[in-house]
């Protein structure tokens, strides 16, 4: 079960992404990085964002801790920025939430940065098993606090959700894509990943980790499905793309092959 906070504080916009994602002080006194469920992307991103996150929790990386955050529409009221006190105002209910990291940095292989290849192997894998293209070197979404690595911002993992009647098309994905990859040059255990991320994906692992996306916001995919159907969806998208999981695994180890 995921903690639920209340937002008490607008506290500063991240204005990288197009998304307006939000340092938001709560009423436990902690600071979250909040995705807007009114934000353009939409709701699909905030349930990318909790899947594919707690997915990567679940294969034992370091994903920062996922809250939902209410928000009271009334947070906006004295925001002076029109675009703030607007996305604030279309965000009533819960949001999604990170735990902040203060002073993290982004991996940067230009600034040095590295991996072990245990854990760059296992990055690879999960990237690959949820369709996530954002970690590139250009935008890494790979947080280093403390010296260690923190996977953030998946929102744009699961593309298949974008686009169910042709899931069965993306099951089987090679994810061709992963030759972009941040960690593809220090990845060079992805065989052993993999064997290490079937299985801890259990079918109650993943159907816990599904079972955490709210009703209202699995009702809210357009569609006309019940939260339940939705969550028999991803579910089996993920039982299938997991027996599928070769394909993409060999496809990495080709990419690397290739790169180094
Ligand atoms: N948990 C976090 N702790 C510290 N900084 C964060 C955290 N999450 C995001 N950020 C910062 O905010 C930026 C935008 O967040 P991100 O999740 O990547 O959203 P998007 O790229 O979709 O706008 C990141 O590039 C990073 O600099
Ligand atoms: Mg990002």
């Amino acid at each position: 079960m995921l903690r639920t906070v209340q937002a008490t504080r607008y506290v500063l916009p991240l204005r990288e992404g197009g998304s307006l994602p939000a340092i938001v002080e709560a009423d436990d006194l902690g600071l979250y990085v909040v995705k807007f469920r009114g934000a353009g992307q939409g709701i699909l991103a905030l349930i990318a964002e909790l899947i594919a996150g707690e997915i990567g929790r679940a294969l034992g990386l370091r994903v920062p801790e996922i809250v939902f955050a209410e928000i009271d529409p009334a947070l906006g009221r004295n925001e002076p920025d029109y675009e703030i006190r607007h996305l604030l105002k279309a965000s009533p209910g819960l949001n999604l939430a990170l735990d902040y990291l203060p002073g993290s940095t982004m991996f940067d292989p230009a600034a040095r940065d590295t991996a072990s290849a245990e854990e760059a192997s296992l990055v690879v894998w999960f990237d690959a098993f949820t369709q996530n293209v954002d970690r590139t070197p250009r935008n890494a979404n790979l947080l280093v606090w403390h010296r260690k690595l923190y996977p953030i911002d998946h929102g744009a993992a699961l593309f298949f959700h974008h686009d169910w009647a042709n899931m069965e098309k993306r099951i089987e994905s090679p994810f061709a894509q992963i030759e972009h990859h941040v960690l593809l040059p220090w990845a060079a255990e992805i065989e052993q990943a993999a064997t290490i991320a079937r299985g801890k994906l259990t079918p109650d692992v993943l159907a816990e980790i599904v079972g955490n996306v709210p009703d209202e916001w699995l009702e809210a995919i357009p569609g006309g499905l019940s939260a339940a159907e939705r969550r028999a969806g991803y579910l089996d998208f993920f039982h299938r793309r997991l027996a599928a999981a070769e394909l993409f695994e060999q496809e990495a180890i080709r990419a690397r092959s290739r790169h180094v």
